[in-house]
């Protein structure tokens, strides 16, 4: 008889034989910058999640710096939007001026910054429109490019482009490249599924379409062999990191993704994921261990590096050993 239950037999034996452990370096912690000043303002949606203002940024660098996670990613949300979302390539745009805060304060800190017009748009779509109301893909193209670019100029170190748009990364890529910036890294949101899981962050970065759903640039939720050709898509197109988004529900998309590609990969365990499980524990219905349960889950199935809420607290819970 095969008896598993010798090596569960403790919890001595039971960490020796764990297969997958998270480590701080594994994440990568979402920030939302607003317009205003000594602004730290938690997120009504996402529980211990905040907004702040460019000049309280130092308090959740110190902590980040003090629990090493060393990465953040960055979200701006700007005072005022138009058509074609103007402030997110404005050299003195919210994100570029939290980019270059960050990295004055903190230059160790690894600045991701997320590429995409939805928080800039007074329609709330990740791209410029057609008459129609179709998010025109190849005018899109000039201003992300464009964005990403004010971002590498800024100072950050990844550009992270999450619009969905065909030819993203090339485009980005080549701009990148005839201003200087060969070493910024480029992070895509390879398969980003339009998806639920995204309703707390649309109202945290008050990013929600006024029209419509994003279905004609996010993948198709009942598609896999499809994240197969985006992700080589993006792989043709000169991408650094691959992303799977969102996580917890397509665990089989980065299960599949981790064994077809040798590329460093991320996954995101988006707001919704987050919300659910945050509520979940706070009303009693789930012991707070279901959270690392779902991050280990995400690091098992394959991801290098996990897009988390729960980064910061999961750190500090490590360091001060109640993990
Ligand atoms: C911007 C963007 C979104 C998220 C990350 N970047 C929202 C969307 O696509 O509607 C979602 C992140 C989350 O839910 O945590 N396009």
């Amino acid at each position: 008889m095969y008896r598993g239950r010798r090596l569960r037999k403790n919890a001595v034996i039971r960490n020796m034989m764990k297969e997958i452990t998270l480590q701080v370096e594994d994440f990568i912690y979402p920030l939302f910058v607003v317009e205003g000043e000594n602004i730290k303002e938690e997120i009504s949606t996402l529980p211990g999640v905040f907004h702040y203002s460019c000049d309280r940024l130092e308090e959740v660098l110190d902590e980040m710096c003090r629990y090493g996670v060393m990465a953040c990613l960055l979200f701006g949300i700007p005072a005022h939007k138009d058509a074609c979302g103007s402030q997110a390539f404005d050299e003195d745009g919210i994100i570029q001026r939290a980019i270059r805060k960050i990295k004055a304060y903190c230059p160790q800190m690894q600045v991701i910054t997320d590429v995409c017009m939805c928080e800039y748009t007074d329609h709330g779509h990740c791209g410029i429109l057609d008459e129609d109301g179709y998010v025109n893909n190849d005018k899109t193209l000039n201003y992300i490019a464009k964005i990403a670019l004010s971002h590498a100029q800024a100072g950050a170190d990844i550009v992270a482009p999450s619009d969905m748009m065909d030819g993203h990364i090339q485009a980005i890529r080549s701009l990148l490249d005839t201003h200087g910036y060969v070493t910024t890294g480029i992070m895509g949101y390879s398969a980003k599924y339009a998806s639920s899981f995204y309703g707390p962050f649309r109202e945290a970065a008050h990013s929600a379409p006024s029209f419509g759903d994003r279905k004609a640039y996010q993948m198709d939720y009942a598609n896999r062999e499809e994240a197969i050709r985006e992700v080589s898509a993006d792989i043709e197109e000169g991408v650094d990191i691959i992303m799977v988004k969102p996580a917890m529900a397509y665990l089989d998309i980065l299960h599949d993704c981790a064994q077809r590609f040798h590329y460093p990969i991320a996954a995101y365990q988006v707001s919704g994921e987050y919300a659910m499980l945050k509520l979940a524990i706070q009303n009693g219905l789930l012991h707070e261990d279901a959270m690392q349960e779902s991050l280990i889950a995400i690091k098992r199935a394959g991801a290098k590096l996990i897009i988390s809420y729960e980064a910061l607290a999961y750190a500090k819970s490590i360091k001060d050993g109640i993990g």
